[in-house]
């Protein structure tokens, strides 16, 4: 456990914070939590810091990312709402490990939260895998009604909570996610032939890459930029944001906007970290952890809108592929991996939801 992690010297993308050394933190952890340790550790500040405890919570993402200032603004809410007896220390950049490694952290109790792509949940229990498929969700306002929807996802969110100790306390969506490469465009299948892609660590993405035309990479996130740079992969698949911020865009210059999947981020939590504040915390976190979300989707659309200006900005061949070149190879995906009976009902229940939408608007 304690171990600093290999390969971390290759992670960084350039202007990223330094990476934090994991046994560092680990071995000095008070049992108020990490985030009373590592101060000045990441640009963080204010009050949300100098909370009586202070709850760590893990991010891949870079600072410009909105769930770093989503969940920076969180901890400021928390700390009001609890009249200073919580707050909360974001570290960005995988300064505490890559998602994979961090998901068996907070499991341990050894991180307080942490920001984990649906990929990771998926690898912990296959009940969450049907909201990980192609064409699950038609858009951001469906998935939002489907995290919303207690009746169909309350018993799975709850489901982690026994052996795992992992508490999901809801969703940040990570938009439609798109295709890019180093050469391009992309336009069908045959374009992809022979490409690396980088995907995350997910059967459903190894198989959704292949389906689409290339040979599916899996590696964690911050390795995505050096791999690109030096050739190892010739593309990879994300959202504008993640593509800008990044700065996946400075040497994959063909963007093609295959929307192949609405992608969903889980917020989760240690639960027995969450069990021990006082009941009426629990609830001024619950409430925070809500305006939060709501807030990250208003800042999620805006700042997709300035991703794609920037994109346009700096020359990237941005091209909108018809939609029928990877469609039916993708609606395929989704159907194979509908392995069980509660799969299918899942599935179904959440595709309800967008009928609804559809027949109300
Ligand atoms: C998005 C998502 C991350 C995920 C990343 C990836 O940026 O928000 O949680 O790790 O994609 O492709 O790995």
């Amino acid at each position: 456990m304690d171990t600093p992690r290999a390969g971390s010297a290759t992670r960084r993308r350039p202007g990223s914070s330094s990476r934090l050394s994991r046994r560092h933190l680990l071995l000095g952890a008070p049992a108020a939590g990490l985030g009373a340790l590592a101060l000045g550790a990441c640009a963080q500040s204010g009050a949300a810091t100098r909370a009586e405890k202070v709850l760590s919570i893990s991010l891949n993402q870079a600072e410009d990312h909105p769930s770093f200032g989503a969940l920076t603004d969180f901890g400021d809410e928390l700390v009001e709402a609890t009249d200073g007896r919580w707050g909360a220390r974001v570290y960005p950049n995988e300064s505490l490990g890559a998602q994979q490694e961090v998901v068996q952290l907070v499991s341990d109790g050894s991180v307080d939260l942490a920001v984990v792509s649906s990929t990771q949940i998926e690898n912990l229990s296959m009940r969450f895998r049907p909201l990980n498929l192609p064409g699950v969700f038609d858009d951001i306002e469906h998935q939002t009604a489907v995290l919303d929807d207690q009746s169909v996802v309350g018993d799975l969110f709850s489901s982690l909570e026994g052996e795992r100790r992992l508490r999901v306390l809801g969703g940040f969506t990570q938009g439609s996610r798109h295709l890019y490469t180093r050469s391009g465009p992309i336009e069908s299948p045959d374009d992809l032939s022979g490409m690396k892609i980088r995907v995350q660590e997910s059967d459903v993405f190894l198989a959704m890459i292949r389906a689409m035309g290339g040979s599916p990479t899996p590696m964690s996130y911050g390795e995505v930029y050096t791999a690109l740079q030096s050739g190892v992969i010739d593309g990879a698949e994300n959202n504008e944001i993640s593509y800008v911020t990044q700065r996946h865009n400075e040497i994959a210059p063909y963007f093609a906007r295959t929307n192949h999947l609405v992608g969903l981020d889980y917020v989760v939590g240690n639960v027995d970290r969450i069990h021990g504040m006082q009941e009426q915390d629990q609830e001024a976190f619950a409430d925070c952890f809500r305006r939060t979300r709501d807030s990250f989707i208003e800042t999620w659309i805006r700042q997709t809108e300035d991703a794609t200006t920037t994109m346009e900005d700096d020359g990237v061949k941005i091209t909108d592929p018809d939609p029928d070149a990877f469609g039916p190879a993708l609606e395929d995906v989704a159907v194979s991996f509908l392995a069980t009976a509660d799969d299918q009902d899942l599935y179904e229940r959440v595709r309800d939801l967008a009928g609804t939408k559809e027949a109300s608007s």
